[in-house]
């Protein structure tokens, strides 16, 4: 792994996990990184900008109004010259600045200015990261592509036990240093579906399911760390389009999916199925809204079977290769690898889902299964185990076409 000549820019706000900052500057050093840091005045009263200017070798940034640091390098000139922006450790006051937008010191308005993607590493009292505005503040930014990068859970400062803890120096480099992919899908093309789909009962009524379109987004933006060319193809869900992804295709309905990804598909040497596409849809929309007969009778919908996508594509000479997923809620394993021979994949990775598990968590795991051959990828955030996936669909890929 390496960060050589890479161009990070350390933010470090106001919390005791600042200590660990500073084993942070050593680490992403030990790489060869390039490490600037700006600190948020309330971090000065945890560490001094004296043994960050040390660590990275170069003076360390705290006010906006500096004179004479803005005639050396300014914060736009800072802000462009960053290829990543990391906060480390993220309190509750800084996410709470980011997810307003505001620029009322020097790091914010870094972030602001730059187009460096952000990551950012929360450390607060466990009480403090369950409170719902902390919360929904770290919602807005991951909504908006913020990298979160734990927190984890254990002992902290304070003497509470609890979410909350800043994940370790070794742990923030190692998501950095991934975060500039590896080249192992450069040169080819790959499309990812992602999300759910809906199928409209009425104008106002759909029938869908609850995938967030999290794991394929996070699939698609780590084919384009890997080097590929990647179009996404994404169902109904607010997310923003991850950095390097070359095109995005909004869709609705299974079918609108199906003939989206096939018209892509005879350009494609990949075809990752992470969208849960809806089986069936009404036999009939109605082009008004369904009214209630209040005569007790219910209701009844005559579905149809939507196309398989993966199936349609296998069944064609010459395909992409197909990279299947199966969320199941019991007999993972079985159902799989089932799946694996009927749709005539080359690989499918597999997940449990249910209570707090899948769809709507912010962490996952995968069982990913091929013609001779598994690997568990355990329980991590989602962005890291797409990369994992990505380095395993990467291998079989190659190997496929070796032999
Ligand atoms: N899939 C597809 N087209 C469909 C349905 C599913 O391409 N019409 C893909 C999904 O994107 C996923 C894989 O097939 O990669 C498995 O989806 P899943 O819903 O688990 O499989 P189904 O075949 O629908 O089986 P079941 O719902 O019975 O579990």
């Amino acid at each position: 792994m390496s960060l050589a000549q890479r161009r990070i820019l350390l933010g470090v706000s106001g919390g005791i996990a600042a200590y660990k900052s500073c084993e942070l500057v050593r680490r992403l050093r030990d790489l060869d990184a390039d490490v600037r840091v700006v600190m948020t005045e309330s971090a000065t009263h945890f560490v001094s900008a004296t043994t960050f200017q040390a660590l990275s070798g170069q003076s360390v940034r705290v006010s906006l109004w500096d004179a004479q640091a803005e005639a050396a390098m300014g914060h736009i000139e800072l802000a462009r010259w960053a290829e990543r922006i990391l906060i480390a450790p993220a309190s509750a006051d800084i996410l709470a600045r980011l997810a307003h937008g505001l620029a009322d010191d020097l790091l914010t308005t870094l972030c602001l200015a730059s187009a460096a993607p952000l990551y950012v590493a929360p450390a607060m009292n466990q009480q403090m990261w369950a409170h719902a505005s902390v919360q929904t503040n770290v919602e807005t930014l991951r909504q908006r592509g913020v990298h979160l990068l734990g927190p984890a859970s254990g002992d902290q400062a304070c003497g509470d036990v609890g979410n909350g803890r800043m994940l370790e120096a070794h742990e923030l480099r190692d998501a950095l240093a991934a975060s500039f992919g590896d080249g192992s899908l450069a040169g080819l093309k790959v499309i990812v579906s992602a999300g759910p789909t809906y199928e409209d009962i009425d104008p106002v009524r759909f029938i869908g399911n609850r995938s967030s379109g999290r794991m394929g987004f996070a699939v698609a933006q780590a084919a384009a760390l890997a080097g590929a060319q990647v179009t996404l193809v994404a169902g109904p869900v607010s997310l923003a389009t991850p950095a390097g992804v070359t095109q995005r295709i909004d869709v609705r309905s299974a079918a609108q999916m199906h003939a989206e990804v096939l018209a892509a598909a005879a350009q494609a040497d990949i075809y990752i199925a992470a969208a849960a596409v809806g089986d069936f849809r009404p036999n009939e929309v109605s082009a008004h809204k369904l009214k209630k007969t209040c005569d007790g009778a219910g209701l009844s919908l005559q579905l149809s079977e939507n196309p398989d996508i993966l199936a349609s594509l296998s069944a064609q000479p010459t395909h992409p290769f197909l990279v299947g997923f199966a969320a199941e809620t019991q007999d993972v394993a079985s159902y799989a690898k089932q799946k694996l021979s009927r749709k005539g994949l080359d690989m499918i990775a597999a997940n449990q889902v249910g209570e707090g598990l899948g769809f709507e968590a912010a962490d996952n795991a995968l069982s990913v299964y091929w013609a001779d051959g598994s690997i568990d990828l355990p329980r991590v955030a989602k962005a890291e185990l797409a990369r994992q996936l990505i380095t395993q669909v990467a291998q079989r890929y190659r190997a496929s076409r070796a032999g």
